[in-house]
């Protein structure tokens, strides 16, 4: 295997210890949805854009985004994640809110050529790090009356990113949101639109003023578990069945759609149904799961001023850590991936 890892100098970080949080790297690459067609793209150096005041975006929350990590294997190769998913995600969200997105082969070009200009920046092997990659879709065309743009702007910005939560692999406290809900069931809650993700950020706040992780939203009926903020859910009973909510206003994760194989062919049955939130008392652990933690196990629910408690010792469960453990080593090329999820992205020449 041809490894050109020896010949690219790292960008000077301490890559064991980054936040999960925007850090400047050398190049964005953006393309421009106008009559009808999407030009070659720029790359850009600039962290800022010129915008229209009266850009679709800005008024009526035409924006929605992705997120994906790019991993080094033990050779140096990079390699991508069911970017394919990513691409499809997109398209979803794009239609949701009357909005154009960037066919699959441009989504895919578009991460690959943003990775390559940035190449110095994908983290060590190793550290736990990885090169995160935020594809953002918005209507960049001016409009006062509420319409769909005529102008989309695609924009895919990369980041060197640590663990999303600070203690990494490590259990978190959640609480029931019981009086606010993320999405409607026939709105936009499969979409990855950024108006989901302000609507969520009271229940968040008011979560962590009260000593938990995250909130974790049920659905409009109060009955059935929907999903955390930024993270699907699932639950493990004792008799190995990996059960996860299969609900028309959760975003389709796509860590869980690959833990759902995984934990099929790791001897669970998986159940993608409703999930009562009476059955948190039928689980033996329970965890979150998105590109950006992997799987957070959950140490306890509160619900109504009664706490679940899946961990007593604070250390993550045999489950959540056996999935954990075989997801990562997938995605970070540690054993082979007979699934055909990981691609590889091209570095190009020397720096
Ligand atoms: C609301 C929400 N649910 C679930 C997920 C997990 O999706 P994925 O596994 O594709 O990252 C995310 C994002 O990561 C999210 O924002």
């Amino acid at each position: 295997m041809n490894s050109i890892k020896s010949q690219i100098t790292k960008a000077p970080l301490d890559y064991s210890s980054l936040p999960f949080g925007y850090q400047k790297t050398d190049m964005n690459i953006r393309y421009v949805w106008r009559d009808g067609s999407w030009d070659k793209g720029t790359e850009s150096t600039e962290e800022h854009l010129p915008l229209h005041i009266a850009a679709t975006a800005l008024h009526y929350g035409q924006a929605v985004f992705e997120g994906l990590k790019v991993y080094e294997t033990p050779d140096g190769r990079a390699q991508t994640f069911r970017i394919e998913e990513n691409a499809k995600r997109l398209q979803h969200s794009a239609e949701m809110l009357s909005m154009v997105a960037p066919p699959t082969e441009l989504f895919v070009e578009a991460v690959h050529r943003a990775v390559r200009a940035n190449r110095r920046f994908i983290p060590p092997h190793g550290t736990g790090a990885a090169l995160y990659v935020r594809p953002l879709l918005i209507g960049t065309g001016a409009n006062i009356g509420v319409a769909p743009s005529s102008e989309f702007t695609f924009i895919v910005m990369v980041t060197p990113v640590g663990p999303y939560f600070k203690q990494g692999f490590s259990p978190t406290k959640l609480v029931i949101e019981d009086e606010l809900e993320r999405a409607a069931p026939h709105g936009v809650g499969t979409a990855k639109a950024g108006g989901n993700y302000a609507a969520g950020m009271r229940a968040t706040v008011k979560a962590r003023q009260n000593g938990f992780g995250e909130a974790l939203y049920l659905d409009t009926t109060k009955q059935y578990i929907d999903e955390l903020g930024a993270a699907n859910f699932f639950g493990i009973t004792e008799d190995k069945r990996y059960i996860t909510p299969n609900s028309p206003s959760v975003l389709r994760s796509i860590t869980n759609m690959s833990l759902r194989t995984l934990a099929a062919d790791m001897g669970y049955t998986v159940e993608h149904r409703q999930v009562h939130v009476d059955e948190l008392h039928t689980f033996v652990e329970t965890g979150a799961c998105g590109t950006a933690a992997v799987i957070t196990p959950v140490e306890s629910i509160t619900w109504k001023g009664e706490e679940i408690i899946y961990l007593r010792d604070g250390k993550p469960g045999p489950h959540c850590t056996a999935l954990y453990q075989r997801l990562v080593d997938i995605q970070n090329g540690v054993v082979p991936d007979p699934y055909g999820w990981t691609q590889e992205v091209s570095l190009g020449q020397k720096l």
